[in-house]
């Protein structure tokens, strides 16, 4: 497995791999890998000759308040892991490579990145698209991998590929759950042993939901009524937001007559989890 440091060789290789004929699948990561970034790693594999994955903490899409400085990291556990797979490319760039002092363009989904984590994460999906663009540019790839535990990110950056024309197939994986349903991330080390119990709320919250909606096919208020009442039994789970949106343009609905992104976002402790379901009619 290679590591590349710097855009300039990643696209060298990237251009040698196409020359060669070989289609290049990418999974974009921020590392402290988890079963989660192996799955999509592993349908990467299946899909094209040549496996690409990067490890870089976007510090664009993180708010000042947020943890970017302590997010995890261990990037040599992380190599370890995509050894298994096997990754045959990490590019893993330091953030002075990507971003210039005075660099000043953005890439930005509006419609998509109006609600939900939206406006409780201020400028964290430019930061988002406008890494994943740069990303798409120096990597090159002919397939992309994300997961749909960050539902409204796959959506901003099918999106982003639309409207912009790249030339790349995004292929979105279901989430990954621990045995028990806690849906993984990077970002489960955060969590005492007490909240991790408590953070399992989210999943059961969901499932209430999923399994009210079978038996009554009810409307999208229900739903989120149910999800709630879950969350507020679990003491040290505070709500951000519960919703019930259009799976394709996550506006607000009432009624289900498309699939439905059941959404919820909550802090357990300091840690801030989100997770969602898709219910079709
Ligand atoms: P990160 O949180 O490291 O996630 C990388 C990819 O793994 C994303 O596509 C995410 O949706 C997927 N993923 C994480 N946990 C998952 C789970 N439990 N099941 C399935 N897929 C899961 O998302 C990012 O990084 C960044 O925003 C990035 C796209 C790399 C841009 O910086």
């Amino acid at each position: 497995m290679d590591v590349i440091r710097t855009p300039d060789e990643m696209q060298r290789w990237s251009e040698s791999a196409r020359r060669s004929g070989e289609q290049i699948a990418f999974v974009p990561t921020m590392g402290f890998l988890h079963e989660g970034h192996l799955t999509l790693m592993r349908e990467g594999r299946r899909r094209a000759a040549a496996l690409v994955a990067s490890i870089f903490v976007n510090p664009t899409q993180f708010a000042p308040h947020e943890d970017f400085a302590r997010y995890p990291r261990n990037f040599e556990r992380d190599c370890a892991l995509m050894e298994t797979v096997p990754v045959d490319v990490v590019f893993a760039p330091e953030p002075s490579a990507m971003y210039a002092p005075d660099s000043q363009t953005w890439v930005e989904a509006t419609q998509v990145t109006a609600g939900l984590c939206g406006p409780h994460r201020p400028g964290h999906f430019r930061g988002v698209t406008t890494v994943v663009a740069k990303l798409f540019n120096i990597v090159k790839p002919h397939f992309a991998m994300f997961g749909e535990k960050d539902f409204q990110q796959l959506r901003a950056i099918q999106r982003m590929v639309t409207d912009l024309n790249f030339d790349v197939e995004v292929v979105p994986v279901p989430i990954v759950r621990e045995s028990d349903g806690l849906a993984m991330s990077s970002r489960n080390v955060y969590l005492s042993p007490d909240e991790r119990r408590r953070a399992l709320a989210l999943s059961l919250a969901l499932r209430a939901a999923r399994d009210h909606y079978r038996e009554s096919a009810c409307c999208a208020e229900e739903l989120v009524f149910v999800a709630k009442r879950v969350l507020k039994r679990t003491p040290g789970v505070e709500i951000e937001y519960v919703e019930a949106v259009d799976a394709t343009t996550l506006e607000r609905i009432s009624s289900i007559d498309h699939p439905v992104l059941l959404a919820i976002a909550a802090r357990v402790g300091k840690t801030r989890l989100i997770d969602n379901t898709v219910l079709a009619p």
